[in-house]
């Protein structure tokens, strides 16, 4: 099957779905038609403590910047995932927790899951956490790290989930730039067998002089009973010293709509990753909404996303989107290697998955281990499989409709980000027909366009810079702290609409192909990195004049990091050197970024004017020696010749 056949929507899954074509052209409609009774209807899924009368009010214009939804409401995201389900739901599971060691795993029903957030809110409030407070979250994944969002939306803090990958020196700035007055962190996580030392982490944060912090409790989860080392008055075990002393229900604070829930920092083009900041009654009613009908929910179903909640897919499809529509969902501690390279498809048959969502990294690097680690596992539970997270090529998109799903189960490639909060662009199982590779069409109320460079819409087939012309109630409203940069990067390139900073080919049946990252951001096995933060870092190696960043295409990881290094003069290109820089990122934002391939150069291509010429940088090391593009501005031709034998020889 070439990737240019289009699989169509099986009678089958069409059947067996809550949107068809038909009605789904009719939700389209109402949404383009009358967009305000569209999502008026859409919020009504959720329980308002005060209902809003005023539904949108937006303007796109960076002089007047606003984005507001439902903004005279009222309600409480936790109240919302967790008591407005114990009426009916109170024994059903919210949560299933497999752990990193096969032979655990926990089912935590509604009123469980109700009883240990208050919990967990009750030991905040008492340590003196208060409406508006920032409280950063630095977990493994446990229940626990939900318990801790859910606890914060509850008393109306904020949290800020940084991913337990990160290094401390990048929890640190984290922490600095929101200005938490708590962690929320465990004595340690387990991962593939091995333990991360997650507390040890917050403890070198805190201690780092260069960033000032003002974080008054560490709370910590007992995950491995490690000892650590406790900070008197400070440090607290949430097990051994609080959790029994508080009481089981904690009353939630009624929020504005427009009252942030969150704050959750990613990479962007240039300088620090930027906090971006989401609202709560928008937000929830996206993820909500987007959980049930991208994914076609049933309550009753298993639903499994394999993120980290680090990331903004977990925030919004493991915790809020799942537990707002009363669903169980599963949370995996572990990697999908350990102990073997079926332990995906393990779990999925150990807790009869119905809806598995992951990403096509994972994919790439599970085809590899071959179909019988697959095909040993009972999938017959599966229903609806989904990827995220960066372009899924056709053939891992065919590997996992044909072995994976047996040739019988629809893939949602859904597109978003970060800012978007949710899905923006994705098919309808059972209304929309699937290319593999496409992420298929906007969702209803979600209106995407491609621009030129100049920013003139581009009609029919065609390829260019995505952007989103209207708002949707998911969008982020703001980076913490500094507004202007968020108008900057997102207002600013095409005036009046959404840049995305992706790239993106329409084809003639109006199906979206996303091509990927336009601008100075690379995508690394599904991970945001900004290659101004990677030079950053490596700038920090005291032998360092100057470094270069770039993506370039990996097999397993889809992009890998190129470095282009200059040693100070004197100093020998050695391999302990490189291992030095490697070490040097390790240790400034974590293993995530560690670059694939350093290239010592004593000089880098420059204009005269003096500015690097990143798009040359780009193809030598795509090995791309042929498509130089222009070269006459180059202050030095040399320097290029150079590193293409310096490529050549690696
Ligand atoms: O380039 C797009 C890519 O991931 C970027 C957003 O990254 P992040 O904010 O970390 O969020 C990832 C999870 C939503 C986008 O700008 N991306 C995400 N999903 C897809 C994708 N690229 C192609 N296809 C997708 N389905």
């Amino acid at each position: 099957m070439s990737h240019e056949e289009i699989i169509k929507v099986s009678k089958a899954a069409a059947a067996n779905t809550l949107t068809d074509a038909t009605k789904a052209s009719a939700i389209r409609a109402q949404a383009k038609d009358d967009p305000d009774g569209f999502w008026t209807d859409v919020a009504k899924r959720l329980d308002w403590s005060k209902p809003f009368t005023r539904v949108k009010d937006v303007s796109f214009d960076a002089k007047d910047l606003h984005i507001k939804w439902f903004d005279d409401g009222e309600l409480n995201a936790c109240v919302n995932c967790l008591d407005r389900h114990l009426p009916e739901r109170a024994n059903d599971i919210a949560i299933i927790w497999e752990s990193d060691d096969p032979a655990t795993a926990k089912h935590i029903t509604y009123a469980e899951a109700f009883e240990e957030t208050c919990r967990m809110a009750n030991v905040l409030k008492a340590r003196g956490v208060k409406r508006g407070d920032r409280v950063v979250i630095y977990m493994p994944m446990i229940p626990e790290a939900a318990y801790a969002m859910l606890a914060c939306a509850r008393i109306g803090a904020v949290h800020s989930v940084v991913f337990g990958g990160f290094s401390p020196e990048a929890l640190a700035s984290r922490i600095e730039d929101c200005g938490a007055v708590a962690v929320i962190t465990a004595d340690e996580g387990m991962r593939g067998g091995k333990a991360v030392p997650l507390k040890a982490n917050v403890d070198k944060a805190l201690g780092l002089k260069q960033h000032k912090t003002d974080v008054r409790l560490v709370l910590t989860v007992e995950r491995t009973n490690a000892t650590i080392p406790m900070t008197a008055g400070r440090d607290l075990y949430y097990y051994g010293e609080a959790r029994n002393d508080v009481a089981p229900e904690c009353p939630a604070e009624a929020m504005n709509a427009e009252d942030t829930l969150f704050i959750l920092y990613t990479s962007g083009s240039t300088g620090k990753p930027k906090g971006v900041l989401h609202t709560t009654g928008g937000y929830l009613t996206y993820v909500s909404y987007t959980h049930e009908k991208v994914f076609d929910y049933r309550l009753g179903e298993i639903f499994w996303c394999t993120a980290d909640v680090g990331w903004v897919t977990g925030h919004s499809y493991i915790v809020y989107g799942p537990l707002a529509n009363g669903a169980t969902t599963l949370i995996f501690e572990g990697v999908p290697t350990y102990p073997d390279a079926s332990r995906f498809w393990q779990v999925i048959e150990k807790h009869q998955v119905n809806i598995f969502y992951t990403a096509p990294t994972a994919l790439r690097a599970l085809m590899r281990e071959g179909d019988d680690m697959v095909k040993k596992a009972d999938r017959s539970s599966l229903r609806l499989l989904g990827s995220v997270g960066e372009p899924i090529n056709p053939e891992a998109w065919l590997w996992y409709y044909n072995v994976v799903g047996d040739g019988k189960h629809p893939i949602v490639d859904t597109w978003w980000q970060t800012e978007t909060g949710g899905i923006l662009i994705s098919p309808l199982p059972g209304a929309t027909d699937l290319k593999p590779g496409s992420a298929t069409q906007p969702l209803p109320g979600v209106f995407p366009a491609i621009v030129d460079a100049n920013g003139n819409f581009l009609d029919g087939a065609c390829e260019g810079n995505l952007v989103i012309t209207d708002s949707w109630p998911g969008q982020m409203r703001t980076v913490y702290g500094d507004h202007q940069r968020f108008i900057d990067t997102y207002f600013k390139t095409y005036p009046g609409m959404y840049f995305t900073g992706d790239g993106a080919r329409r084809d003639a049946d109006g199906y979206y192909w996303i091509t990927g990252r336009v601008d100075d951001v690379i995508n690394v096995s599904g991970h945001r990195m900004g290659t101004a933060e990677v030079e950053a870092a490596i700038d920090e190696h005291d032998a360092v004049v100057e470094a270069a960043v770039v993506g370039f295409p990996h097999d397993v990881k889809g992009q890998g990091i190129y470095a282009y290094v200059t040693l100070l003069a004197g100093v020998e290109p050695t391999e302990a050197m490189e291992k030095e820089i490697i070490d040097v990122v390790r240790r400034e934002i974590g293993p995530i970024a560690k670059p694939d391939h350093i290239h010592f150069t004593p000089a880098l291509p420059k204009t005269r004017s003096g500015k690097i010429m990143r798009r040359i940088l780009r193809k030598i090391a795509e090995n791309e020696f042929g498509a130089l593009g222009d070269t006459s501005t180059l202050a030095d031709p040399s320097v290029v010749d150079a590193l293409i034998e310096g490529r050549k020889n690696r």
